[in-house]
Order: C-alpha cells, then sequence, then structure tokens
C-alpha cells in the first residue's frame, strides 16, 4: 500500500479556509519558510479512501476477538469516547485559569475518589502516562519513604521471576539492585524464596495479584506481612486489576503504592501504544510525596510528567465507572474470570494449560510437549490464528512457561464468540498433526507475514523520507 505522501498529486485539495476575519499583517520575511511545506495534495475522498484503506489492516477490538494476555483488550464503550469528546475536556487548555477549569478538576477529583475506593488506597496521582510510568512514580515514592526517615541502606527491590519486564526495569531504572525469587511450582511466590531474600537492605517487593500467570496468590497477606515485618514496603503492579476489581482491593491485601493501567481496566484498550495513564494511588503514609500537578496544591514535589497526565483517559475512566456503578465494577471482575475459566475448560481437551486449576482473567497454555510432538511451536499457532480472524494471544510471556500462549478474553466476549475461539484451537491442534508446514508458513492472508521481529523492534522506520 502505498503512503498518503506517496499517493500525493498536486492541486488535490480539500480544505476550504474561511474568509480572514482579522486584518492581514506582512510577517516578517526572516519569519517565512524559504521552501513549500511538503504536506501530500489529496481530496477528501482520496483521504477518506486512505486512512479507510488503513484501518481495515489493522485489528482491534473492534473487528474480532483480541485475546491478548496481560493487556486486557476489552470493548470500549462507545459513551466513554463521546463523553471524552466533549469540547469543555477535548479542548481545554492546560493553562486555562482555575475559574474555567472546575469541571476538570472535579473529572480529576471523583475519579480519585472512586479508584481509592476501589483500590483500597488514600491518594491518587493521574501524572504517570502508562503502567510502566506509573511503576516508575510508584516506586520513587518507596525510595522517598525511606529516604525521608533516614533509612538509606535499603537499596534491594524483590521482584519474582513471573514479573512483568517493567517490574524489574523499574526498579533498576530508580537506582534499586533488583532481587530476582523464583516461584514455586505452582506459580506463586515461593514463600522460602521470599523468606531468604528479606533483610534490612531491602526497600520493597512488586508484586501483581492475580500474577502473570493468572493466578490469585493465596499467601497474599502473609507475603506482605513478612515483607512489612523487614521494613519493606509492598508495590502492587495493578495491571491485572480487571480481575478483582470491585471484589477484593490491593490495600486490605497489604499493598503500599499501586499503579493501575486505566488504558487496560477502566476503557481506553491499549492498542497502538497510547496513550494510557498509569494512575498510581498510595496509602496516607506516602501522600506527601505523590506527584504534585498543575492542578494541585504542593510546590516543590516529585513531577513525572506535564499537567495531569492524560487527562482525557481520565474522562474515559471515570464515564466507565459511573456507567457500571457499584454493581457492575464487580460485576464486570466476576465475569472476566468466568470468561476466562470456561474457554480454558474448552481448550483444555487440546493444548495444555500451564498451571491446572481454576485461573483468574486470564490462562497461560504450555506448548512445549506438543512443539515436541508436531514441532509446531507456539509462534506458529499465533500466527494461523491471524487467518482466522483472531489476535494471537500474547506469546512466549511470562517467561517461567516455555512456548507459552497466554489468553486474557475479557468480560465483554459472548459465549459464542468463545466457542468459536475454543474450535478454532481444536482445528490448529489437528492440523498440527496432519499438516504442520501449513502451519510453519502462516499467516496466508494477512498483509504482513513473519517480519523481522527484533528489527522491526530495534530499527523501526517510523518517518517519511523525500527521495
Ligand atoms: C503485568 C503488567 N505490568 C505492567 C505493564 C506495563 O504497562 P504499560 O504497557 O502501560 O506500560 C503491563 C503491560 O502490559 C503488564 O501486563
Amino acid at each position: 500500500m502505498k503512503l498518503i505522501f506517496e499517493k500525493s498529486m498536486a492541486g488535490h485539495r480539500c480544505t476550504l479556509l474561511p474568509a480572514c476575519d482579522v486584518p492581514e499583517v506582512e510577517l516578517d520575511s526572516a519569519l517565512l519558510r524559504e521552501s513549500e511545506l511538503p504536506l501530500p495534495e489529496l481530496s477528501e475522498q482520496e483521504i477518506s479512501r486512505h486512512y479507510t484503506q488503513l484501518c481495515r489492516r489493522v485489528h482491534g477490538v473492534n473487528c474480532g476477538f483480541y485475546p491478548l494476555g496481560s493487556c486486557t483488550m476489552k470493548y470500549n464503550p462507545r459513551i466513554d469516547e463521546e463523553m471524552a469528546a466533549l469540547p469543555g475536556f477535548a479542548s481545554v487548555h492546560p493553562l486555562a485559569p482555575e475559574k474555567a477549569t472546575e469541571g476538570c478538576r472535579e473529572v480529576l477529583d471523583v475519579a480519585a475518589q472512586y479508584l481509592c475506593e476501589i483500590t483500597g488506597m488514600d491518594g491518587m496521582t493521574f501524572q504517570p502516562a502508562a503502567g510502566a510510568h506509573g511503576e516508575f512514580t510508584g516506586v520513587l515514592l518507596i525510595k522517598q519513604y525511606h529516604r525521608s526517615r533516614g533509612d538509606l541502606g535499603r537499596t534491594k527491590i524483590i521482584v519474582p521471576d513471573s514479573a512483568h519486564g517493567t517490574n524489574p526495569a523499574t526498579a533498576a531504572m530508580c537506582g534499586f539492585e533488583v532481587v530476582n525469587i523464583a516461584s514455586a511450582p505452582d506459580g506463586c511466590v515461593d514463600l522460602e524464596a521470599l523468606k531468604a531474600a528479606l533483610g534490612p537492605d531491602v526497600a520493597g517487593l512488586m508484586l501483581t495479584n492475580p500474577n502473570t500467570v493468572g493466578l490469585f496468590d493465596e499467601n497474599i497477606l502473609e507475603i506482605t506481612r513478612l515483607v512489612h515485618e523487614c521494613g519493606g514496603l509492598c508495590y502492587y503492579d495493578g495491571a491485572n486489576l480487571n480481575a478483582v476489581m470491585g471484589v477484593v482491593r490491593p490495600g486490605d491485601m497489604g499493598f503500599d503504592c499501586i499503579h493501575m493501567n486505566l488504558h487496560k481496566t477502566f476503557a481506553t484498550p491499549h492498542g497502538g501504544g497510547g496513550p494510557g495513564a498509569g494512575a498510581v494511588g498510595c496509602k496516607a503514609f506516602l501522600k506527601d510525596f505523590l506527584p504534585r500537578s498543575a492542578l494541585m496544591e504542593g510546590e516543590g514535589r516529585l513531577q513525572v510528567r506535564s499537567f495531569a497526565g492524560n487527562f482525557l483517559v481520565v474522562v474515559r475512566a471515570l464515564t466507565y465507572l459511573l456507567t457500571l456503578g457499584r454493581e457492575g465494577v464487580p460485576e464486570a471482575a466476576i465475569n472476566a474470570v468466568l470468561n476466562a475459566n470456561y474457554l480454558m475448560r474448552k481448550i483444555r481437551g487440546s493444548f495444555t494449560p500451564a498451571f491446572d486449576r481454576t485461573c483468574m482473567h486470564e490462562f497461560v497454555l504450555d506448548l512445549s510437549a506438543f512443539k515436541k510432538e508436531t514441532g509446531v511451536s507456539a509462534l506458529d499457532v499465533a500466527k494461523s490464528l491471524i487467518d482466522r480472524g483472531m489476535h494471537p494471544p500474547t506469546m512466549y510471556f511470562p517467561l517461567i512457561v516455555h512456548e507459552a500462549l497466554m489468553l486474557e478474553p475479557t468480560e465483554t466476549e459472548s459465549r459464542e464468540t468463545l466457542d468459536e475461539a475454543a474450535a478454532i484451537f481444536r482445528e490448529l491442534y489437528d492440523l498440527a498433526f496432519r499438516d504442520p508446514e501449513q502451519m510453519h508458513t502462516a499467516p496466508h492472508n494477512a498483509q504482513i507475514g513473519r517480519p523481522d521481529e527484533v528489527k522491526a523492534a530495534r530499527s523501526p522506520i517510523l518517518r517519511w523520507t523525500k527521495e
């Protein structure tokens, strides 16, 4: 497909500027461009067709099933978009006077209040722009807490080996030494390994519960107690909050500080990398260390982003919360767990779950034995799903499961969709024994088959340059 610049035809236009209603001013020649701005020239219809063709090449939640584990790609109700598009929200200037932003402040205050209630926290900031950015902010809070008490010997953060890669990366970026602890055979925290890692040099523990294999750690109260007992704090990676929101609160599990991916759990599914909001909540004793924003009192505190963060993501989150209400929020979580267990049980007849027990909102398949038997890898299965109109699950994560496929169906999928997905998995399972080559070469119907993924990630070409 040609780029929009390559489609450009001199003289094609679709802009009709209104008549100038202010006196014309001659600009100083030093301010004028020396050459024309090389913008593509197209008619309205050409632009419309271009973007429609582009959007047909993308698989989004509105195109089909998108069980991308750990990403909570659920349907985003239209009303959330409508609210975020209201001119009073969408066009507000970050430097607008206080009087003109009362409504926006109220959105931030009410959203913070609801999210504190859901998480069991006492303070909240919306500054961080993503989950990883939230982790960074939260761990800096922990660092600042120890520092404020003159406790400077706490140099380590404990992270289980099932953690999302952003957890150890965050701890390292905040200047901590990362202590990795192995998971127990049941996929949860190994209490003995945790006890062995704890000591006066531990600043805290980073954990998600349910964890990245979709299991709720039943020892959570003991885990947070042990960390507190040695003087450390507990950080909750709330990326998996969709499984427990309104049912159980991280604050009650013993966590001191958390981030949520508003762009997963509370609308704005995070396809395409953003925009996001990694809201950070904390218990009262950490509140003073929260970043300040232009909309908050408290000069001189940490600031991790300009103004109030990605405000429109908060508008969507608040709309989502108000639409679901006190009963709807836990119901969504319960249905997310129900859907995951339903799909896991339907697929279990062919592919093997890594941990064969009741899961939370997602589950992981272990295809290592299947690969030995058929030569077909998790990647081959994922690519073959594309041909069948389904977005592949998350692959090769978490690292503790080899040949992993991680599925998170979310609560917004119907039973029919889950049945169809299970039938596709069954079909692929059989195909792997019958015609593995067809799977090694999949996808056959997609625009892009098997790109060099390392090159695409490390040296992406994101800019068009005129020859
Ligand atoms: C468990 C977990 N933690 C943290 C993150 C990081 O969130 P973000 O991608 O918004 O930076 C993710 C993202 O997928 C995640 O799944």
